[in-house]
């Protein structure tokens, strides 16, 4: 298995575990907007970033990265909007993997923070404690 940039060659297998990703939030998007990301994660103008796990040239989860200004800091935030691992993969390190990426995608970039948010519930909580520090933050939201 290895990390990389996702392949922009990838749209079908990435739409595979998105939709799982979705379906894991109980929610669904139009279309429209999931193409908009789809667009947008590829265009070098956007700062956004798609990293992929690969196991023999096999899509089997990604990360989505978006970057930041800071009011608070020089060179600004990532946060980590979406992690996601096939469910028939889980458990063999492709989630701490996909962090680490990030992290070292910060770090080249001498970014001041990665961050994310989480549901309270949620089980990779187990997996988030080992890379990072809850912050205390409880997160508002108007829709
Ligand atoms: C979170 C997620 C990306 C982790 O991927 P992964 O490849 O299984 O991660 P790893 O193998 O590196 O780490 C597994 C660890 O995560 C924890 N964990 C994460 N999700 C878990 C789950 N659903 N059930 C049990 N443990 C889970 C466990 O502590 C496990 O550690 P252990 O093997 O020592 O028990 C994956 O579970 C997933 O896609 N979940 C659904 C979507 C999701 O919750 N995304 C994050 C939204 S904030």
């Amino acid at each position: 298995m290895h990390i990389q940039f996702l392949n922009p060659d990838d749209r079908n297998q990435w739409q595979i575990l998105w939709n799982g990703y979705l379906e894991f939030y109980k929610s669904e998007l139009p279309d429209d907007i999931t193409n908009l990301t789809w667009n947008r994660l590829h265009d070098p103008l956007e700062p956004m970033y798609a990293f992929g796990a690969y196991e023999n040239g096999k899509l089997i989860g990604f990360a989505h990265v978006l970057l930041q200004r800071s009011t608070w800091a020089k060179n600004g935030y990532a946060y980590l909007e979406d992690l996601f691992v096939d469910p028939n993969i889980r458990g063999k390190g492709t989630g701490s993997e996909l962090i680490k990426a990030v992290y070292d995608f910060a770090d080249e970039k001498q970014l001041d923070r990665v961050y994310w948010a989480t549901q309270a519930d949620n089980p990779a909580r187990r997996l988030y404690d080992k890379y990072a520090n809850e912050s205390g933050f409880v997160q508002y939201r108007r829709k």
